[in-house]
């Protein structure tokens, strides 16, 4: 039987007003609306799970707003946010539920799926990394010749390595700095080599994070890990003190070495990118303790009750979800830009990069047939001010239009005399400076000579969220993680699309095992090549011949 075709969202009644809203937004400026509406930037704030979003320095009216809202609505959300949370089959393509949300469910809640209570397996492997997190963390996990683990090295790459190394990043104060904790996730031996040189590796454990434990990078980098170890550390035997396994495949792990005993397990509907509060996060609960990774759980329900029970009007994740659809679809943005003030946050904008764009990089709807909209806006960032000195030009003066999320934090994990004000001015001053501009006149009044005037005016109406919160800590930074993935999960319902497989990036995987038998001698007819990649190729071996 054929399933009804849903009707397009570009023929959507809102869809078509906000077109047309969009011609009328193009001759306001942001400096006109705030002076119209006095309590603009009180009125369009929302808060929950202990974030403060700021909206009001968007390209919007009440009425853009209302239409989203609406757009949101003809799109059912509601009943697909609720599909999402029951566990029904909202991956369609891959035929799985996702219930990234059932792993900070607490203990006292059931979530019944295919008759199975997830949330309390979930809570079984939470329990056995906490053991296993405790004998590490107080010496008593030896490693094979009886020394306590100094080191920990998570392999994985992708969801298995953005996640954790985030979190690690943005965790560090809170981490127990007697350990070393690296993470190693390119096929480029540099990487692995790097991160080992000077480490002991009877000191050492390594962690082999891989949802199929199939992934070439991660199985490749594992192997060289075992030689490492067996190299130095003599027998067999001394990979199950050593290596310990974060996947779903148990079958593999078996047949690499790792006892199963030693293997955290988690479950098909978790995706990858939406893993590191899973037992993907073990290196991160490893560095900031069973307490601090339960906060950082707490963080993400919170924020998971909020987008289920706000109404949309108040609802973070929807409402910034939303406005990425207004500069992508209407307002012609391609990128959104993620600049947080706060250098712990270092990789989240790497860590986004993956959660938005496998996800919401898409070219056809669910039922197959072609968008008719633009899909996942490029997200990319920097922490400022890094970044001030360096791309923030093009985004004051450049010719595109840039959204921009600021995030900040009240309370800095380091005092330091008067950096952290200085720090937290800039974000404000930048805000502001790209929302409002300076006119030429302002700059003419200023005594600036003509000919420098065009150079230094600055249009303003560049737009920006303002996310504030107390302190980086795991439960906030559970709360921001949470609010973007809800915020991708709004966009993807809205553009009709699945946010949960990632078919795109299968093909290029294919032809690369093909070229690694070709370079390694194994097919010796190698396969049909476009003339480019083929002379690529015949290069690459001269040359590697003739060094
Ligand atoms: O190639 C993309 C991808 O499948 C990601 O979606 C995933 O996070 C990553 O590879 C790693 O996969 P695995 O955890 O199975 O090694």
């Amino acid at each position: 039987m054929t399933r009804p075709v849903p009707p397009r969202v570009t023929s959507l009644p809102p869809w078509k007003a906000l077109v047309a809203q969009c011609r009328m937004i193009e001759h306001r400026s942001l400096r006109s609306l705030f002076a119209e509406e006095p309590e603009r930037g009180r009125m369009m704030a929302a808060e929950g799970a202990g974030l403060y979003l700021d909206y009001s320095k968007n390209l919007v009216t009440g009425e853009t707003l209302r239409l989203l809202l609406e757009l949101a609505r003809e799109c059912r959300l509601s009943d697909h946010i609720a599909a999402m949370f029951r566990g029904e089959h909202i991956n369609r393509t891959e035929n799985r539920a996702v219930l990234h949300v059932a792993l900070r469910m607490p203990a006292d809640r059931s979530l019944v799926v295919d008759g199975v209570d997830v949330v309390r397996e979930v809570h079984e492997v939470l329990d056995r990394m906490e053991t296993f997190s405790r004998k590490v963390r107080e010496g008593s996990w030896k490693g094979a010749t009886g020394k306590a683990v100094k080191n920990v090295i998570n392999i994985g790459i992708g969801g298995s390595d953005l996640g954790p190394v985030m979190a690690y990043e943005a965790l560090r104060s809170y981490s127990d700095r007697s350990r070393t904790f690296r993470f190693v996730s390119n096929i480029d031996g540099t990487d692995f080599v790097e991160a080992t040189r000077d480490l002991d590796p009877e000191e050492t454990l390594f962690i082999i994070s891989s949802k199929t434990f199939t992934t070439l990078e991660t199985m490749t980098n594992a192997r060289s890990a075992r030689e490492w170890l067996l190299s130095r550390v003599g027998s067999n035997e001394a990979v199950r003190h050593h290596f310990v396994a974060v996947s779903t495949n148990a079958d593999e792990v078996r047949k690499f070495g790792i006892d199963t005993d030693n293997m955290f397990g988690f479950w098909d509907w978790v995706g990858g990118r939406y893993s590191m509060d899973s037992a993907i996060g073990l290196s991160t609960m490893l560095a900031i303790g069973p307490e601090g990774f339960r906060e950082m759980l707490a963080g993400f329900y919170a924020m998971d009750e909020h987008f289920r029970t706000a109404p949309f009007e108040k609802n973070l994740p929807v409402l910034m979800g939303l406005l990425v659809v207004w500069y992508t679809n209407f307002m012609g943005s391609q990128t959104i830009a993620v600049l947080p003030y706060d250098q712990y946050l270092k990789r989240f904008p790497a860590y986004l990069q993956q959660l938005t764009m496998e996800s919401n990089g898409k070219h056809v709807h669910l039922d197959g047939s072609p968008v008719d909209t633009t899909t996942g806006p490029i997200y990319w960032g920097e922490p400022g001010t890094n970044g001030q000195h360096s791309f923030y030009q093009l985004i004051h003066q450049g010719t595109r239009l840039i959204p921009i999320d600021f995030i900040g934090f009240a309370r800095p994990r380091n005092p330091l005399g008067s950096h952290h004000d200085i720090l937290m001015a800039n974000l404000f001053a930048q805000g502001e400076a790209l929302a409002f501009g300076k006119t030429a006149e302002e700059v003419r009044a200023a005594g600036v000579p003509d000919f420098q005037v065009p150079h230094r005016t600055f249009e303003g109406n560049r737009p920006s969220n303002t996310i504030l919160a107390d302190q980086l800590s795991p439960r906030t930074l559970g709360s921001l993680v949470a609010l973007y993935e809800h915020s991708v999960f709004t966009q993807g319902i809205i553009w009709g699309i699945d946010s949960f497989d990632q078919w795109g990036v299968e093909l290029g995987k294919v032809m690369a095992v093909r070229i690694i038998d070709e370079l390694s001698g194994k097919k010796t007819e190698a396969p049909p090549h476009d003339v480019s990649t083929a002379e690529l190729i015949r290069r690459y071996q001269a040359m590697k011949e003739g060094g």
